[in-house]
């Protein structure tokens, strides 16, 4: 099965070393079902809040899939802050994405709390209120492994792969603070990607603006400010 752009760069950042990955807010199901296919860590996990799309995916994915299959998976119809990860020993990363910023972070901070001490990787792709997921995952002190710009159907998403993780493990690249505004997003490898985070960077100074002449809120000054400083680099 292809994958939409988004969704790759997503697989494409996934580290080797999962024994459980949750693609949340899983819909369909498309990454998950590519996740199972690709035998990305021994256990898959999908999950969706809304049971009409949790059962028919299960069908789907038993028709697949024998038990034999390299991964074992699961379908879980469920609120994404309420995750059992205590109930499956060992590395976790949970994927979230295509919800918006503002649930995500209602999610994220739910989710953190019940499983205040667990090592967890993230990837978030949220759809809008890039500052203010960032302030929050600043605020929980997650640490950044990588970050990625990218433009599929005339829509801007920032992809942020965080840990709560603090300190490096020895073979791993070292972790680095959350930037409120981003840091590896502004650097472009060629042309096109700098067009892309040119137009990201001009829209979004452009929302905030506009927010500013329609609230005057003071605070939105300083948002503005930090994304004007942001270079954008080749
Ligand atoms: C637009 S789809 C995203 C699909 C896929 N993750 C993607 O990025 O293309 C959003 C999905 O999130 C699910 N959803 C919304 N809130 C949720 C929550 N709190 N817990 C689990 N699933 C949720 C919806 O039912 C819907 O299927």
């Amino acid at each position: 099965m292809k994958l939409s752009k988004r969704l790759s760069q997503i697989e494409a950042l996934i580290g080797h070393d999962y024994t459980h990955i949750w693609d949340t807010c899983c819909d369909h199901g498309f990454l998950g079902t590519h996740l199972i296919e690709q035998q990305r860590a021994a256990h898959v996990h999908l999950v969706d809040i809304v049971p009409e799309l949790i059962s028919p995916l299960d069908d789907k994915l038993k028709a697949l899939f024998s038990n034999a299959h390299g991964s074992k998976w699961q379908t879980h119809c469920l609120d994404v802050s309420k995750l059992p990860l205590q109930q499956y020993e060992g590395k976790h990363l949970v994927i979230i994405a295509g919800i918006g910023g503002d649930l995500m972070i209602q999610c994220l901070k739910k989710l953190l709390t019940n499983h205040p001490t667990a090592e967890i990787d993230f990837i978030l792709c949220p759809i809008r209120q890039l500052y203010s997921l960032r302030q929050q995952l600043i605020a929980f002190d997650m640490r950044l492994k990588q970050e990625v710009l990218l433009k599929e159907n005339n829509q801007y998403y920032e992809i942020l792969y965080v840990s709560s993780q603090k300190g490096s493990h020895p073979k791993e690249p070292p972790l680095s603070c959350i930037n409120p505004v981003g840091r590896e997003i502004w650097q472009a490898e060629n042309e096109e990607q700098t067009k892309i985070v040119e137009e990201y960077r001009e829209i979004t100074l452009q929302h905030y603006k506009r927010m500013l002449r329609g609230t005057n809120n003071p605070a939105l000054n300083e948002i503005i400010q930090a994304y004007q400083a942001t270079n954008v680099c080749k």
